[in-house]
């Protein structure tokens, strides 16, 4: 049984639910960001609301196109039949993480949890672009395995906050930590897994070869 449809399945759904998600709750229920803008405590710097919420748009419009193009190239119709869409398509990938992390730098400094989460979120950017970066050089230089890899690698962190909203609402809301720790924590926790789940995936599908 090829397990790589499910799993593809399994990811199409996530991701879409996710996406309608972000642009419901930013759009229509909570434009301002007033709930999240709630939880900053006297930031060291003074956050500019207009400016912080304008970056914030291009950062999720940006982050809802790398979600969404990088779902669709790892159809296997997609780098199988159709190669040039495929191409056009990854470089459309690569612009959206750009523009993702050069706004998220922007918003680092100001981020929920202070110092700490500011670091996470920069050591974040750095590995995002680095991940993505290499993915490139590799299809580049025609080495496809390598690129598939590096590609799931970048791809996971589409799915950060996600992750760090979900894991803030199990240390806040589950073991009842208040918020700004259970956040810093959540992007912390969210790193580790990040990293991982990719390298499990890998071991997984090796396991499935040989046998
Ligand atoms: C691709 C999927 C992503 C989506 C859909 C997304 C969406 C969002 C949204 C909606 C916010 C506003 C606050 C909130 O409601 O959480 C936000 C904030 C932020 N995002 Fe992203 N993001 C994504 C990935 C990333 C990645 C990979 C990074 C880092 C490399 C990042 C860095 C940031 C930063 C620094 C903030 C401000 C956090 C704060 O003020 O505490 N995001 N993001």
């Amino acid at each position: 049984m090829d397990r790589r449809p499910f799993i593809y399945k399994l990811l199409v759904c996530v991701s879409l639910i996710y996406v309608l998600y972000v642009l419901i709750n930013n759009v229509v229920i909570d434009p301002g960001a007033e709930m999240f803008l709630s939880h900053k405590t006297s930031p060291g710097r003074e956050l500019k609301p207009r400016i912080w919420l304008t970056v914030m748009y291009i950062h999720v419009g940006f982050a809802c196109i790398a979600m969404a193009s990088g779902l669709i190239n790892f159809s296997t119709r997609s780098y199988e039949k159709r190669r040039s869409f495929h191409r056009v398509n990854g470089y459309v990938y690569v612009t959206s993480v750009l523009f993702a992390v050069l706004t998220s730098g922007y918003m680092a400094p100001y981020a929920t949890g202070g110092k700490m989460s500011s670091i996470g979120f920069n050591l974040l950017n750095i590995l995002w672009l680095v991940m993505t970066a290499t993915a490139l050089v590799h299809i580049l230089k025609k080495r496809i395995p390598l690129h598939r890899r590096w590609m799931i690698r970048s791809y996971a962190f589409c799915f950060t906050n996600m992750l760090i909203h979900l894991l803030t609402l199990v240390f806040h809301q589950m073991i009842g930590l208040d918020y700004v720790t259970s956040y810093t924590l959540g992007l912390y926790s969210s790193i580790a897994l990040l990293i991982i789940a990719p390298e499990v995936l890998f071991r997984m599908e090796a396991n499935y070869r040989e046998h």
